[in-house]
């Protein structure tokens, strides 16, 4: 496995810079708080951390509106602090993923304030994606595009004309027909890759060119598409649109790709790119392009053995043919969290330790989202709480829920040890939150925390010696998913991973005594039981 570039198999944490660890009391995660926390995450035994961007921001989209890409928001430190954060994250063995977000800028960002200042017709407009209105005095949004948080996706400036924005009215889109745009995030990445970032995560990845013309979108398709999916996410999010996942995309990223090889140390690129299948997404990890690619197929999958093998199955069929490596994500900072996600109380933690096992048996990389190791629930969080501006927007309840910030020490009452004694969180805490906490969690041999520290140690070990690809493998039950990896060296044994999704126990006794279960008595008398999961040598 020498020359296998390290993300291929790696386990990345997802860091919610905000609500991660505050060190100075303001009530908001930032770098100095993530660096003291970094011990942990080397003990947890993951092997990279993604960072949630940490920029300057006037924060309207918790810091996805970036106003200067090249410096970090007093709110989360400085670049000497990142330095630092990073420095010590190396030592300790951790790579660093840094987010980048080339969609759209800040309102405040420099560019966008000389596009406002410059006026109609001119070069600083078309950076960005401004138009004439429609009607005859031009008073109507230029098509019919709709935010991804609610409401129309323009808004109109002073002297009348409108500016495109698939999110907040904060957070104008860039016009990437224009090849300034493309030279300025080339120089970005430089920048960051020049500090020592291992990797970036493309927000909106699918989202960089617009069908010319900039057609409306399907009134039928327009009508029906503002349910939300499973995991929380707007079907408005994912249906095909003149936005999205358009092909002039992937010359953006064949560039990228130029610029990461160009550096040692194999860099890598995450695309975030919210695709329906994934033969769509395999497009973005073509050779030539991105490393990987979040799969949202695997979150999107229900509580199902049926649908988890077909995840599975699309997943190689679509990553193979194009030499990549599949990635599996169970939660993100913009979706419901994983317990909640898959049912009430005990059953939704049984199935989310389970999902958990049957990620970390797969083969590529799994990302995990800090809290999801401590097993938080979704919080409905008080309207008058509510920060996220899809709630603003009238785009749904908003995604602070999953958002909360972490609990580190079982004291009786917030911060949690998030802060210093005294400090207020950005987000309420629910009160009972100490029990859930990290300290709470360490003394307890049977808590999620326990469960993800065996199961990565077990992974690690594991890797070296397991084959990178999955066989199906039949149970006799329909409502039970197992899939097998073999070994790479003669004579040891595989991997088998066994999954019970459904209400009655299932015979596992063939294949000897598990070397990791999903929770303390799941296999007795050699059956497994309902929503419990399990790895054996086999
Ligand atoms: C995806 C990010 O994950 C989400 O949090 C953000 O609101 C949007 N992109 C817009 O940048």
């Amino acid at each position: 496995m020498t020359n296998v570039p390290w993300w291929r198999h790696a386990v990345c944490y997802q860091i919610y810079v905000r609500s991660f660890a505050d060190s100075d009391g303001d009530g908001v995660g930032d770098l100095a708080g993530i660096a003291q926390r970094l011990p942990y995450l080397a003990d947890l035994g993951v092997d990279a951390i993604w960072l949630t961007p940490f920029y300057r921001s006037p924060q309207a989209d918790h810091g996805y509106d970036v106003a200067d890409y090249r410096d970090v928001d007093p709110l989360f430190g400085s670049l000497a602090t990142f330095d630092e954060m990073l420095a010590q994250a190396h030592e300790l063995g951790l790579r660093v993923i840094v987010d980048i977000v080339p969609n759209h800028s800040s309102d405040q960002h420099e560019w966008f304030r000389a596009a406002l200042a410059a006026g109609p017709g001119s070069p600083e407009r078309e950076r960005y994606v401004f138009r004439d209105g429609r009607g005859a005095d031009g008073g109507k949004p230029p098509n019919n595009w709709q935010s991804v948080f609610g409401g129309p996706a323009w808004t109109q400036v002073d002297d009348g004309q409108w500016y495109l924005h698939l999110f907040d009215s904060g957070q104008p889109d860039f016009d990437w027909d224009n090849p300034e745009v493309g030279d300025e995030f080339e120089s970005i990445l430089r920048f960051w890759l020049d500090r020592g970032v291992d990797g970036f995560r493309i927000d909106v990845a699918h989202g960089l060119a617009k069908e010319s013309g900039l057609p409306d979108v399907d009134e039928f398709v327009l009508a029906a598409a503002d349910d939300l999916t499973p995991s929380g996410l707007s079907a408005r999010a994912l249906a095909a649109r003149p936005y999205w996942d358009q092909p002039a995309v992937h010359d953006v990223y064949r560039r990228w790709h130029r610029v990461l090889g160009s550096y040692e140390g194999d860099r890598m690129a995450i695309a975030e790119a919210w695709v329906p299948t994934a033969e769509t997404l395999a497009r973005y990890i073509r050779r030539d392009e991105l490393q990987q690619a979040f799969n949202f197929l695997w979150l999107q999958a229900e509580w199902s053995a049926a649908q988890f093998r077909q995840v599975i199955v699309d997943t190689f069929a679509a990553v193979e043919p194009v030499g990549a490596s599949p990635t599996w994500v169970l939660a993100n900072h913009d979706v419901i969290r994983t317990v909640t996600r898959y049912g009430d109380g005990p059953v939704g933690v049984a199935r989310a330790r389970s999902a958990a096992l049957a990620m970390l048996a797969l083969p590529g990389s799994a990302y995990v989202y800090q809290g999801d190791e401590l097993g938080l629930p979704q919080i409905d969080v008080a309207e008058a709480d509510r920060q996220d501006p899809t709630w603003r927007r009238g785009g749904g309840v908003g995604r602070d829920g999953c958002r909360i910030p972490i609990p580190w020490a079982a004291d009786d009452a917030p911060p949690f040890g998030f802060g210093p004694n005294g400090s207020a969180p950005w987000l309420p805490q629910p009160s009972d939150w100490g029990a859930r906490s990290v300290a709470s969690q360490e003394r307890d041999p049977e808590s999620m925390l326990a469960l993800y520290r065996s199961a990565l140690r077990l992974r690690r070990e594991l890797v070296p010696g397991l084959g990178d690809r999955v066989t199906l493998v039949e149970r006799g039950a329909a409502d039970v998913f197992a899939f097998a990896r073999a070994a790479t060296r003669p004579g040891e044994s595989g991997l088998v991973c066994v999954v019970n999704c459904g209400a009655a126990a299932v015979p596992v006794g063939d294949l000897g005594e598990p070397i990791l279960t999903s929770g303390p008595g799941v296999v007795s008398d050699g059956a497994l039981a309902p929503d419990a999961a399990g790895w054996f040598r086999a």
